[in-house]
């Protein structure tokens, strides 16, 4: 949502640009010709601009928040933490210059309270705020300077964001269809009701008063009136500092990595592909002339086992007495896996047995383990092959429940998106053909939501008997072993 606002902000901007007369005469005209004799066109993208900025700085201050509140600023994720926190600064220095582009009162306000606040600090030998004490201070070079930065600075911004999200793997740059229509809507229908406007043209023989704040970008200018200057870069520079250094924090111990077996590995580029951090590179095989083979870079590896749910040779229908597969997990590798499956199926009772995968970051899947329930916990439901829900069924089991994270929230970004794509047909590796989509239920679940699993896997069992007894389940209820 942050990325489609921004291209908002930055479309609206382009024509903004190109009307605007940036001399200290004509600017505050141009704008205001804008907003009322061409209200229909860079009126509307005027407060189209103000306003997505606005939703820009919300959705990515929430952004930051969810990253922390779910402890992703560490380890893997050290990159994505640190890029971000520069762009907290440059997000606020465009938003304020672009109130300042105006030369309206607010303006005004903002560029004295700005400098008041820098002179604070000792950098200048003659205060910056003098600038602003009469009318004559300001020049058609200042304005010039002022629409380069409000140029550049969102320019470095973009910049900014492509080093923060180029090392992980297919980002959306736009949001779902429907959801991007609908809050264009409802900007053009702000934009309509409540368009932005300019107050009275700045006069810095007067002080500015009675002013209507944007509290979204504005809003140090009170809490500096409220406080004081040092509170403010204290909060500042203190925020920034806490934000780099909350990653070297003691955090818990990396996991081990994905780990490639030459001989298993094919170079089909599966895990490649895959991979939500870009974490794996295809190179020359060392052994299989004109093949390839998988590398995994150990710092960038989130150790999801997404890439070992992908790779088609992690079938449990190979007949090898230890399944040694292409791309594997050392801390739950496809054979224990296998193993355990297995077990788990010999020992079920009952007369509709199910078997649960879940996943160690979404519900807890053990709270409906039970004598005719066996349960799985994956690293990531990511990691799950497909055949092993054939297999599962072959083995013995009447239903296969695949539990990943709540929707939108896969604790590694594509887990639960590849997981449900394998297992309805549209990714490889596919669910065979031959497997009965009834008797397969895909539900999602964080750790709260034990109870809803419970309910779900109730009305799956009841589904599950109503089948049976309509026709004969497909497969043969044999052991797994077998
Ligand atoms: C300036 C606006 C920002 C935009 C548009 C933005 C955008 C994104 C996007 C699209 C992703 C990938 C999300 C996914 O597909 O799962 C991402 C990841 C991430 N961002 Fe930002 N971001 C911004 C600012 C920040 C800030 C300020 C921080 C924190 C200081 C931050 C921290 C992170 C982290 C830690 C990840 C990795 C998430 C993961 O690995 O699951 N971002 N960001």
């Amino acid at each position: 949502m942050a990325f489609f606002f921004l291209w908002i902000v930055t479309s609206s901007g382009l024509y903004l640009y190109t009307v605007l007369d940036t001399s200290i005469a004509g600017v505050y005209e141009s704008i205001d010709w804008l907003t009322n004799q061409q209200w229909y066109l860079g009126g509307v993208l005027r407060s189209l601009h103000r306003y997505a900025s606005d939703a820009f700085i919300l959705t990515t201050l929430l952004h930051l928040v969810r990253e922390w509140a779910f402890g992703r600023y560490y380890g893997f994720r050290l990159y994505s933490w640190v890029t971000g926190v520069p762009l907290l600064w440059l997000m606020f220095f465009s938003g304020i210059g672009g109130y300042w582009i105006v030369w309206d009162r607010l303006a005004q306000f903002s560029a004295v309270a700005s400098t008041e606040l820098l002179d604070w600090l000792p950098i200048f030998s003659t205060p910056a705020a003098r600038n602003f004490l009469t009318p004559d201070a300001i020049s058609d070079r200042f304005f010039t300077v002022l629409v380069f930065i409000h140029l550049g600075v969102p320019l470095l911004l973009i910049l900014g964001l492509w080093a923060h999200v180029h090392r992980i793997s297919r980002i959306d740059h736009f949001p779902a269809r429907r959801l991007a229509l609908g809050t264009l809507v409802a900007l053009l229908v702000l934009a309509l009701a409540r368009p932005a406007v300019s107050d009275a043209p700045a006069d810095l023989s007067i002080v500015a008063t009675g002013l209507r704040l944007d509290w979204f970008i504005l809003f140090i200018h009170p809490l500096a009136d409220f406080t004081s200057p040092g509170f403010i870069w204290t909060l500042l520079l203190g925020g920034t500092i806490l934000l780099f250094i909350l990653p070297l924090l003691p955090h818990p111990a990396p996991k081990p990595v994905a780990v490639v077996d030459a001989p298993n590995c094919n170079g089909c580029s599966r895990c490649l592909v895959d991979c939500p951090y870009a974490a794996v590179t295809m190179e020359p095989h060392p052994d299989k002339p004109g093949h390839k083979i998988a590398i995994v870079d150990a710092d960038l590896c989130a150790s999801c086992g997404i890439c070992a749910g992908s790779c088609p040779s992690s079938t449990p229908f190979r007949s090898q007495e230890a399944l040694v597969t292409g791309i594997d997990m050392p801390q739950l590798p496809v054979s224990v896996l296998r193993r355990s499956l297995e077990e788990k199926i010999s020992r079920l009772e009952g007369t509709t047995r199910i078997v649960v995968f879940g996943c160690d970051c979404g519900a807890n899947v053990k709270s409906v383990e039970s004598t005719d329930t066996a349960v799985m916990s994956l690293i990531c439901a990511g990691m799950l092959p497909p055949s092993f829900v054939e297999y599962a069924l072959r083995g013995g089991a009447d239903g296969v429940m695949v539990v990943g994270c709540r929707e939108g929230g896969c604790e590694y970004r594509l887990g639960d998106r590849w997981t449900a794509e394998r297992l309805t047909r549209q990714r490889e590796p596919r669910l065979r053909h031959n497997v009965p989509v009834g008797r397969l239920c895909l539900a999602h679940g964080s750790s709260h939501d034990s109870a809803t699993l419970a309910k779900e896997l109730r009305q799956f069992r009841i589904r599950l008997e109503t089948q049976a007894a309509e026709r004969p389940l497909p497969y043969h209820r044999r052991s797994a072993s077998s």
